[in-house]
């Protein structure tokens, strides 16, 4: 029942309840939830994102879960395309908000200081088996400056016994350590063609990673071509 109250609360806007027609007040949801420009013009950039990694070999690692939205989209994702036996997606968080290194590292994130606290591995586990993902979606809870390592030098973890390769290295950290971390040690095991890409919208620590990264390797970065699209992206020769 909480689940199903926070799924509404997520849900629903403050239309006021006597003007909807019956069929929305019985579904206690907002239909038009998807229908609006930014939620459809972010599923479209996910989408798009993914058919260009789509023939690749590899799973998909997101760094930054939140509360799992782009898990339910990219479990999804390798399902309906039929890749979930062979392909699974990571999704790396600390399942309690930012650590306080990120918030000092990160002054603008202190903005939203309590936006992430009541997130729990917990709540998300039950939200990926409510779409039936458990079996394709793995979590991996800590401050990815940890878990990285430990993820990498575990078979049963990243189920496979000695290599990993991944197409598509989703980071949403909002925070710019977890994210040089994350495309430093995950470079390698991205497969030709693969991709890194980030989410920030409005700039700031994840950007200056994936700037920084590139002048290091002398790699080349591009942006997504859509309103509200990927902000930037690289693609591993
Ligand atoms: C913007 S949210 C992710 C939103 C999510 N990708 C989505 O699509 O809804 C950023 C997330 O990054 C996580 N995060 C930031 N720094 C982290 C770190 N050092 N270690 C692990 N998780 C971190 C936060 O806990 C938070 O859940």
């Amino acid at each position: 029942m909480k689940f199903y109250n926070l799924l509404k609360k997520y849900f629903s806007n403050n239309e006021d309840e006597e003007k909807k027609p019956e069929v929305a007040k019985k579904s206690g949801l907002d239909q038009d939830k998807y229908l609006d420009k930014l939620e459809l013009s972010y599923l479209f950039s996910i989408f798009n994102l993914y058919e260009k990694v789509r023939e690749l070999p590899g799973h998909i690692v997101e760094l930054g879960v939140g509360a799992g939205r782009n898990s339910i989209l990219f479990g999804n994702l390798l399902k309906i395309t039929s890749q979930h036996n062979n392909y699974k997606y990571f999704g790396f968080d600390t399942f309690k908000n930012y650590t306080d290194k990120d918030f000092i590292e990160n002054p603008s994130l202190i903005k939203n200081k309590n936006k992430w606290d009541d997130n729990s591995l917990e709540y998300v586990e039950k939200r990926i088996r409510s779409h039936g993902l458990e079996s394709i979606c793995t979590f991996i809870e800590g401050d990815i400056r940890n878990t990285l390592d430990s993820f990498l030098n575990s078979p049963n973890l990243k189920k496979s016994a000695d290599a990993f390769h991944c197409k598509l290295l989703y980071i949403d950290t909002s925070s710019y350590t977890p994210a040089k971390i994350g495309m430093e040690k995950l470079y390698d095991h991205i497969v030709p063609g693969g991709i890194i890409s980030i989410d920030q919208r409005s700039q700031g620590g994840e950007t200056n990673a994936i700037i920084e990264f590139c002048n290091e390797k002398s790699l080349e970065v591009t942006t997504g071509t859509f309103f509200n699209d990927i902000p930037a992206y690289i693609v591993k020769k």
